[in-house]
């Protein structure tokens, strides 16, 4: 069986506690003992005090990469699922000589007034609210991919973002690896030639099985989990990990690894990380290959965008079978037929038979999770900052909303929209919060 986008490091074990033992957790009680109120800006030598909203996954992973930084450290942890929490609460215990605060409502954890910054490891329907208050709280944070279920919320998560002045790394963390960075440096450094094309593909081999509709567990608290999206019945293959298979929760493979693979083509086509944006997005797809899977999401999806000034083409494909090619990737084809081709692990310059013409070693890279530390201080934009992965979001739910209306979408980058009324009836474009949720929209 394939796997969802897990990032650098491997899974870990989802460890099972008893009850006994989860709400032995719950009663921690905060041994944050010089716990002060946190300044208007972090001093360059000052720590930066962090809470995870989400444990047990990619945000745990992203905390782990922040607890190596001497002027990190982490106060609190929040889940709605107990079980998920023991495992990063033991880490940050032993690192600290202090228990983490653990919340089950992230809204708590909001009100602490020692936190500069969370993490948010929550799936894709639950980031836009916890970014949105964390901005309004006067907080940083470093927000996961793809920044949002839909493109309303892409939209307020900028606006609320700008509007409160933060500072938002998000988790697109190949933009700070060598070979992703060599890729952008040489396509920008116009070494190709002309781009008439931009490729990325992702194979999806993912499948859920059949749902069994049951009692949620009492270690859970599912309502909290469902949040803003539509309430569906319990099923254990709706949850963790794998609510990126539904379109109620995520965005499929589109969003899971478009928004990764998708971003090199955007960011070796623009000069800097205000992205080119396209005019027109025609795709196709369906469950063609898990027909009788209960996953929402197409398995299948071939989507063509148009681009203007410069004008190219962008081709987005996740289905079953690359041959000769990694299962990932990003390509950037000239008018000469070169090819730069780069995936997570290595990039090559092909002539148009195939045959490596050249190497390239660019400047070298950086850490994405420092990169944020260090702007957090300077008050600098991120690598990969909301506004710059707001527009590398949005392309993959135009994709989505394109499947999904069945026809070619169109869209304005001056009025970051779609034009008329094609994509604006799918949930790829905007959905109803589920109450007492509601989105806050902030005037930039
Ligand atoms: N950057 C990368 O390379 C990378 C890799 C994997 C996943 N991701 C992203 O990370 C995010 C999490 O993915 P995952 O695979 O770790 O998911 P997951 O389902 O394994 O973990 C999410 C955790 O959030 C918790 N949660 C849900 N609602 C919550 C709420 N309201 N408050 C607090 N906790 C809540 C869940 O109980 C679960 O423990 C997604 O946006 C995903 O796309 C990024």
């Amino acid at each position: 069986m394939g796997k969802p986008d897990l990032g650098i490091m491997s899974r870990r074990e989802v460890i099972g506690v008893g009850a006994a033992a989860a709400a032995a957790l719950a009663a921690i009680k905060p041994v944050h003992a010089e716990i002060t109120e946190r300044k208007k800006r972090v001093g360059p030598n000052d720590k930066i005090v962090l809470g995870l909203i989400g444990c047990g996954g990619m945000g745990a992973v992203d905390m782990r990469n922040l607890m190596r930084k001497p002027d990190v450290e982490v106060a609190a942890l929040c889940d709605v699922d107990d079980n998920r929490i023991p495992n990063d609460a033991r880490d940050v215990e032993e690192k600290y000589n202090r228990k983490p605060t653990i919340y089950k409502d992230f809204r708590k954890m909001l009100e602490r007034k020692d936190i500069n910054a969370v993490i948010i490891g929550t799936p894709d329907h639950w980031h836009a609210l916890p970014l949105i208050m964390a901005c309004e709280a006067g907080m940083d944070a470093y927000c996961e991919k793809p920044i949002s279920h839909d493109i309303t919320e892409a939209k307020a998560m900028d606006a609320a973002v700008k509007h409160f002045k933060r500072i938002v790394q998000v988790g697109t963390w190949q933009r700070s690896t060598q070979e992703f960075t060599d890729a952008i440096s040489y396509i920008r450094s116009g070494k190709l030639g002309k781009i008439i094309l931009a490729r990325a593909w992702k194979t999806d081999p993912f499948q859920v099985g059949k749902s069994q509709f049951v009692d949620p567990p009492k270690n859970l608290d599912y309502d909290m989990w469902n949040g803003p999206a539509a309430l569906l019945p319990y099923s254990a293959n709706h949850v963790h990990s794998n609510w990126r298979w539904f379109l109620n929760y995520g965005s499929g493979m589109t969003g899971d690894w478009g928004v990764h693979m998708m971003d090199i083509c955007l960011l070796g086509m623009s000069k800097d990380t205000d992205l080119v944006m396209p005019t027109e997005v025609t795709s196709y797809g369906g469950k063609l290959a898990y027909p009788t899977d209960d996953r929402t999401a197409p398995d299948t999806v071939q989507s063509i965008m148009k681009f203007k000034d410069p004008d190219f083409l962008m081709h987005w494909e996740t289905g079953r079978d690359y041959p000769g090619k990694p299962d990932h990737g990003s390509e950037f084809v000239s008018a000469e037929g070169k090819t730069l081709r780069v995936w997570r692990g290595g990039m090559k310059i092909l002539d148009p038979g195939g045959e490596e013409i050249e190497k390239y070693r660019g400047e070298g890279t950086s850490d994405h999770w420092q990169n944020w530390i260090d702007c957090v201080k300077t008050r600098e934009q991120p690598r990969s900052n909301l506004a710059s992965m707001a527009q590398t979001t949005i392309v993959c739910h135009l994709i989505n909303s394109s499947v999904l209306a069945g026809e070619t979408v169109r869209f304005d980058k001056e009025k970051m929209d779609i034009v008329g009324r094609a994509g604006k009836n799918t949930q790829s474009y905007h959905r109803e919060y589920r109450k007492p949720w509601k989105l806050p929209i902030y005037k930039v």
